[in-house]
């Protein structure tokens, strides 16, 4: 299959403010491809000012539409906004994502309803709506920004990693049922990367001594790459190639489970005992 080419097709990428998703609307605008860029509306000036820079830099259309994706019609407010814009969607970039650290049960609930909302709830809304348009159209392509902790359960972060293990299954069921047609879902499964995101951990987790922090514009290339290759899973580095398609085949499945145990222990002892 020849490469998807990006000039001037029309993108759609949630959580485009900052991290990864930020950069990942510069590796699209760079190939010519024209942006709707979503984020909270409390982001609404930096969301409109990486809109007008991306315009003046790489002459494409850009446009900021700021919308919460955990409100109840979010996800189909953005969609219906951007659509107002752009005269079909090529390309869905499904990013935005929160994380919440710490022993499950000592998280409000409301946090946990919230995160299901932005990761799942949002992500599955805007590929159905995405996919409505795509399928008369014959052509189109979804970027789903999972996680390495799709492919094991993640205490203390035990919401987030079961959202990302959701996103994949769904991405990769759905992929396979549109395998016929010009159509591919693809994921992106980054291991941890130096954006706000990251705020959320207590530094003095294993993690950061024992995993080196990826760069987002590293992570965006890569799934950029996956998006034109139609690549179903991207797993940016081997140790994490490894960890996740080799260790859960040769090891029991609570052994796996206790990397990210020990990885994130630390910083929640204090709540667990
Ligand atoms: N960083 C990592 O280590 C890592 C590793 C693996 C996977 N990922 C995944 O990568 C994706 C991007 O994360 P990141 O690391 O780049 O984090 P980030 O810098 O915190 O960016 C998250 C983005 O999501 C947006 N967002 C959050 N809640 C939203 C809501 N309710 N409605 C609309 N937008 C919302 C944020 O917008 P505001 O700026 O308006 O808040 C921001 O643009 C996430 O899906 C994350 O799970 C991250």
């Amino acid at each position: 299959m020849n490469p998807y080419t990006l000039k001037n097709r029309y993108a759609l990428v949630t959580g485009a403010s900052s991290g990864i998703g930020r950069e990942i609307a510069r590796c699209l605008a760079k190939e010519g491809a024209h942006c709707v860029l979503n984020a909270l509306p409390s982001e609404t000036a930096v969301l409109d000012s990486w809109a007008r820079e991306l315009e003046a830099r790489y002459h494409v259309k850009t446009w900021a539409v700021p919308v919460d994706l955990a409100a109840d019609d979010g996800p189909q407010e953005l969609y219906d906004n951007a659509r107002k814009w752009i005269p079909h969607l090529d390309i869905l970039v499904n990013n935005a994502g929160i994380l919440t650290y710490g022993s499950f049960h000592s998280i409000p609930y409301a946090q946990h309803e919230r995160l299901l909302r932005v990761n799942v709830r949002a992500y599955m809304m805007l590929m159905h709506r995405a996919l409505a348009d795509m399928i008369p159209r014959g052509q189109g392509r979804i970027l789903n920004i999972s996680s390495m902790a799709a492919f094991q359960a993640t205490s203390y972060q035990a919401p987030y990693g079961a959202s990302k293990a959701f996103v994949q299954s769904l991405s990769e069921a759905v992929n396979l049922e549109l395998r016929e047609k010009d159509i591919r879902i693809c994921t992106l499964n980054p291991n941890v990367t130096d954006t706000p995101m990251i705020n959320a951990y207590p530094r003095q987790l294993w993690l950061f001594t024992m995993i080196r922090l990826n760069s987002p514009a590293a992570i965006a290339q890569r799934g950029v790459a996956a998006l034109k290759n139609g690549k179903s899973i991207t797993i940016p580095g081997w140790d994490n190639w490894l960890l996740a398609h080799v260790a859960p085949r040769l090891l029991p499945r609570g052994w796996v489970n206790h990397v990210p145990y020990l990885l994130l222990k630390q910083g929640a002892t204090r709540d667990t005992h």
